[in-house]
């Protein structure tokens, strides 16, 4: 299967992260050029003040996204360098900046897809209170209409914040990125409060003032649980750990995305946060609740979870050894199916996978190439999970890679390379990475030149003694293929196919044999009625019981039976004479 045929295949970057040139255009400060100063608050006292000077070389990156053969990018338009003091009097250079990367992509073919907010805040606005002055949706609304008014004859992509659970959490609770506050749980919820109905402002600015008709969204970041198996308690687990709300935490999907979507903070988080929950009015949800047409959400990694003997989500761990990035996110690919799965059936929105990525210790090598085959590994695994959301039906309209080139990396500084393109720091040359390559024939092909690896496949001897196991364990259980497969964590086809290749056998009559031969011993108790010893082997009806019993015994569950006490009484060998009767072909 291939990906549908509009599919967005894209990437992303952020302004601060990449531009530079943080004070010239007329560009004001913003939170994270303060914050970077404060010795000890970035990794070896990096800042963003060259970055990637994309700022100057915007020209030659898109000519490298054409390269790479991007039908979209997503990059964040800088508050302060369009509106210097965060409110007040418009940039115009600081927009026409912007005004002609627009231009650019367009040329290239490129979509641009504009993201407002990414967390460089204009300084003159922290100094009256930030997100947490009730004020500050309005201010952005202005932000925001300035940038509609000027981009949107050609720009239809619209998302409002990117992950708010970042820049709260990070930003507003923890001190680790700008403004650097370390407040209680109840400034925090505030703040993310204001956020919020500055998202909902967003929305109706962009609907009231784009001059065509819009696309908005907005890029929270999925708080993502995968079952350990797919039995149904554990993926019930993984889908109430997805949507819980965590007491003292704001890393969840629901106390962001349910206002939001559904215009209501859940029951679970206002029972979680007790009296850090901020005063909010109807009028606020109101503003907060707009419809949106895609959900967007940054996916890199996630945890697998199990259900306990209750039924309720438990941790359940990684092996030693379990993959990991350079950043020490753990390896998950399967967070690109439950992700957009669970996201999906609970906002009923098309997903948009807006970024999705992985940091490595790349280089360029004696060859002048740089080589990532654990990128291409990585991407190609999240994008067959990615694949089989879409072949089940979730709707997800696009995926974009984190990041477009190497970057800086917030409070890690240049210590993690996320992009498809090597970035030379103290040169600037950028390098097209073979990822990049590799994603072109991807994108080229539409997905179909995807290597298609089974998730987590384990290896065949294992496979096939751990399914002889869960046979002969679970003889009693009326369980399928499909529960097998789950209990393996592999997908069905894999296990009969492998099953079949190294014992000869069906799988399906491999499991058959063994719930006859399980019936066989109960029948031989005396009073054993056929009915209990048909549900005692795991079938479902007495019909098929016997069918199946017939068809592989050679005779029906009665009269063998009734031979059995025969053969007893007559004192006989019953078992050498049914063994010849087995055409077992597996044992
Ligand atoms: C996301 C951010 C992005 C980048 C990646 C690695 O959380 O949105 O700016 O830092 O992580």
């Amino acid at each position: 299967m291939s990906f549908p045929k509009n599919f967005t295949w894209g990437a992303t970057t952020s302004a601060y992260q990449i531009e530079g040139a943080l004070e010239e255009g007329g560009k004001g400060p913003s939170i994270w050029d303060a914050f970077v100063r404060k010795p000890g608050n970035i990794w070896e006292g990096h800042t963003g003040r060259l970055a990637c000077d994309h700022y100057h070389r915007y020209k030659e990156d898109v000519a490298l996204m054409r390269v790479i053969g991007l039908k979209a990018y997503r990059f964040s338009v800088s508050w302060p360098r369009v509106m210097p003091a965060g409110i007040g009097p418009v940039n115009t250079t600081g927009l026409d900046f912007y005004d002609n990367l627009v231009d650019e992509l367009l040329e290239h073919g490129i979509e641009p897809w504009v993201t407002l907010f990414h967390w460089d805040y204009p300084y003159d606005l922290f100094l009256r209170g930030g997100w947490l002055n009730p004020e500050s949706p309005k201010w952005f609304a202005r932000y925001v209409k300035a940038v509609v008014q000027r981009l949107s004859d050609r720009v239809r992509h619209w998302i409002t914040l990117n992950e708010p659970q970042c820049f709260i959490g990070l930003g507003y609770l923890s001190g680790e990125h700008a403004p650097g506050f370390k407040l209680d749980l109840v400034e925090g919820l505030l703040a993310g409060h204001n956020a919020l109905v500055a998202h909902g402002r967003a929305v109706e600015t962009i609907r009231e003032h784009a001059r065509q008709s819009p696309l908005v969204g907005w890029s929270p970041a999925g708080s993502v649980f995968y079952p350990a198996t797919e039995s149904p308690e554990d993926v019930a687990a993984a889908r109430e750990a997805t949507f819980g709300v965590f007491p003292g935490s704001v890393w969840n999907n629901r106390w962001w995305g349910d206002p939001v979507v559904h215009g209501r903070y859940p029951q679970e988080g206002i029972e979680a946060y007790g009296p850090a929950v901020p005063h909010f009015s109807q009028a606020d949800l109101k503003i907060i609740h707009q419809p949106l047409d895609f959900y967007g959400c940054n996916i890199f990694s996630s945890e697998p979870v199990k259900a306990d003997v209750e039924g309720r989500p438990v941790a359940a761990g990684f092996s030693p050894g379990y993959a990991d990035t350079h950043y020490l996110w753990k390896q998950t690919p399967e967070a690109l199916y439950w992700g957009p799965r669970f996201l999906a059936e609970h906002y009923k929105l098309p997903i948009v996978i807006t970024e999705n990525g992985m940091s490595s210790c790349d280089t360029v090598s004696v060859d002048g190439r740089v080589h990532d085959p654990n990128r291409i590994d990585f991407m190609n695994r999240y994008l067959l999970a990615l694949q089989r959301a879409l072949s089940e039906g979730i709707d997800v309209r696009g995926y974009f890679v984190w990041s477009l080139m190497d970057n800086f990396e917030w409070a890690e500084g240049y210590k993690h390379r996320f992009g498809l393109i090597h970035t030379d720091f103290e040169t600037q040359k950028r390098t097209l990475k073979d990822s990049a390559y590799w994603y072109h024939d991807i994108i080229a092909s539409n997905g179909e030149s995807l290597e298609p690896v089974s998730l987590a496949e384990p290896p065949l001897h294992v496979v096939v003694k751990t399914t002889m196991h869960y046979v002969r364990s679970h003889v009693s259980e009326p369980f399928r293929i499909k529960d097998l497969a789950a209990h393996l964590r592999c997908h069905p086809d894999f296990l009969s196919r492998q099953f079949k290749k190294s014992t000869g056998t069906d799988l399906g009559e491999y499991i058959r044999n063994a719930r006859v031969d399980h019936a066989r011993e109960l029948l031989k108790k005396p009073n054993m009625l056929i009915d209990v010893a048909a549900e005692k082997s795991g079938f479902s009806d007495r019909i098929h019981f016997s069918k199946v019993f017939r068809r592989l015994t050679g005779e029906t569950p009665g009269e063998f039976q009734r031979r059995f006490r025969v053969s007893f009484d007559g004192n006989r060998q019953p078992e050498a004479l049914l063994r010849t009767k087995h055409p077992r072909s597996a044992r």
